[in-house]
C-alpha cells in the first residue's frame, strides 16, 4: 500500500485550519512534536468523559475500567515494539525515562550489576540530544566513573574506527541514539550492541527519533533498553515509554518512591513490586497514556513500513532539491541509507533564526536553534541549523512551499 498524505492529514484536524493571514500550514518540525490524529484526540477525551478513576486503584467499575485502559495500551505499546506488556514502563517522558535509568543505575548497591564506581566507564555519542547525554555526565560526575564518546565526523556518521577503545572491558554502559534529532543520521547499531555486550556493558537506545518514523523491534536490535517519547509519535504530551529487559528491570533499582510501587511499607523500611509496577509511583497520566494506545494503533493501521517508505521518498525529493540551492549546505549524511527524514542545513550567512522567522511569515513550521544537542552543533562547526523535520502527512506540496520560501528568503536578505 502506498501512503497518500492527503488522505491521512483529514485525520488531523490541526490541518483545518489556517494561520499568518490565511495561509496552509506546512508542519515541518515534527522532529519536536508530532501533529495528532482524532483517534487520539478523541481517545483521550472518552477517558475523561466516561472512565474517569485513579488506575490501579479504587474498588469501583470505573477504577476497573481506567486500569483496563492503561494495561490495554500496555500491551499495544509492547506489541508495537516486539516487547512484553510487563516490560514496558510509563514515564512522563522519553527524557524522565533517561532520567530514571541514570538515576536508578546510581543509587545501585555494590554486589548490584548496575553498580558503578571509578574505574568504569559510560559511552555516548558526540550525536546525543541533551536528554541523553546530560544524565550520563553526571552520572558520571557522582559515581567517579569517566564518561567517553565516539566523535561524529563532517558527514555526520560516528567514527567507530576506535570502538575496541572507545568501549572497553570497563564499559558499563553504552547510551546511543537511533537517529539523531539534527542530522537525521541513522547509527549502526549492530556493531556497537555487539561490542557493548561483548564486554558485558547494557545497552541503551534512545529511540526517540526512530520508533515514530520506522518499525522498530527490540528483539531484533538486541538491545537492553529502549525509550520514545508519545508526543512525537502522533501521541499526547506527557508519556514516555522505557522497556527493558525483564532481568535488568528486576535488579535495577526504582527511580521514584511513592504510591502503588511497593509490596510492603513499615515506617522505616520498604520492599517494592516487580516491574513496571516498581517504577511507576503516583497515578499515571492516564488519559495520556489511553491517547499513546490509539496513536500507535493508528500508525499500525496505516503500516510503519509504509510510513517509512513514504518518508524515504519524500526524504530523496527533499534533498535533491535542496541540492539545487546556491549556498545551501545540508549539516548531515546526503546518503538515503544512512539517514531518516530529519534535515537539518544552513543557507549562506542567513541565520537559522531570520529564516526560521521568514519560513513562519510563509505559514511554514520548522525548527531552528543547536536542537537540544549543542556540542554536536559546535562539533559541525554551525552555531545553529534550520531544521525540517518530515512525517507521514507531509507531501511533496509541503517541500516545494518550503523550497520556494527558502529561495525566496535568499533574495530577501541578500
Ligand atoms: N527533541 C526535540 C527536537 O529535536 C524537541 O526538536
Amino acid at each position: 500500500m502506498t501512503l497518500d498524505p492527503s488522505v491521512i492529514r483529514k485525520d488531523f484536524p490541526i490541518f483545518d485550519r489556517v494561520i499568518r493571514d490565511g495561509q496552509k500550514l506546512v508542519y515541518l518540525d515534527s522532529g519536536a512534536t508530532s501533529q495528532k490524529p482524532n483517534a487520539v484526540i478523541d481517545a483521550e477525551s472518552d477517558f475523561y468523559r466516561n472512565h474517569n478513576a485513579a488506575a490501579h486503584r479504587g474498588a469501583h467499575q470505573l477504577a476497573e475500567e481506567a486500569t483496563e485502559a492503561i494495561e490495554g495500551s500496555r500491551e499495544i505499546v509492547a506489541k508495537f515494539l516486539g516487547a512484553e506488556s510487563e516490560d514496558i514502563v510509563f514515564t512522563k517522558s522519553s527524557t524522565e525515562a533517561l532520567n530514571l535509568i541514570a538515576y536508578s543505575i546510581g543509587s545501585a548497591p555494590s554486589g548490584n550489576r548496575f553498580h558503578l564506581q571509578p574505574g568504569d566507564e559510560i559511552v555516548v555519542t558526540e550525536m546525543e540530544h541533551h536528554a541523553n547525554l546530560i544524565p550520563w555526565q553526571q552520572l558520571a560526575k557522582r559515581t567517579g566513573a569517566a564518561l567517553k564518546w565516539f566523535e561524529v565526523d563532517q558527514a555526520g556518521r560516528l567514527d567507530l574506527s576506535d570502538i575496541k577503545k572507545v568501549i572497553t572491558e570497563r564499559t558499563k554502559v553504552v547510551a546511543v541514539t537511533h537517529q539523531s534529532n539534527v542530522l537525521g543520521t541513522i547509527n549502526p547499531l549492530t556493531e556497537i550492541v555487539k561490542r557493548a555486550h561483548e564486554v558485558g556493558a547494557v545497552f541503551i537506545l534512545d529511540a526517540c527519533q526512530s520508533v515514530p518514523h520506522m518499525p522498530v523491534n527490540v528483539k531484533d536490535l538486541d538491545i537492553d533498553f529502549l525509550v520514545f517519547s508519545a508526543h512525537k509519535t502522533v501521541g499526547p504530551t506527557g508519556v514516555g515509554v522505557l522497556w527493558g529487559r525483564s532481568e535488568l528491570l528486576s535488579d535495577l533499582p526504582p527511580f521514584l518512591y511513592g504510591g502503588s510501587m511497593i509490596e510492603t511499607v513499615t515506617m522505616t523500611d520498604a520492599t517494592w513490586a516487580p516491574a513496571p509496577r516498581k517504577f511507576e509511583a503516583g497515578v499515571p497520566n492516564m488519559a495520556q497514556i489511553v491517547g499513546l494506545g490509539a496513536a500507535l494503533n493508528y500508525l499500525s493501521n496505516v503500516g510503519m513500513e509504509n510510513i517509512h517508505k513514504h518518508e524515504v521518498a519524500l526524504t530523496k525529493y527533499t534533498l535533491d532539491k535542496m541540492q539545487e540551492i546556491d549556498q545551501l549546505r545540508i549539516v548531515g549524511p546526503t546518503d538515503l541509507h544512512l539517514r531518516g527524514s530529519a534535515i537539518s542545513f544552513t543557507l549562506g550567512e542567513i541565520h537559522p533564526h531570520d529564516l526560521g522567522q521568514y519560513l513562519d511569515s510563509a505559514g511554514i513550521a520548522v525548527r531552528t536553534g543547536h536542537h537540544c544537542a549543542w556540542p554536536l552543533t559546535r562539533k559541525m562547526g554551525v552555531p545553529a541549523t534550520t531544521r525540517a523535520s518530515l512525517y507521514l502527512y507531509n507531501d511533496e506540496a509541503d517541500i516545494d512551499s518550503l523550497i520556494a520560501a527558502t529561495k525566496d528568503a535568499q533574495k530577501y536578505f541578500a
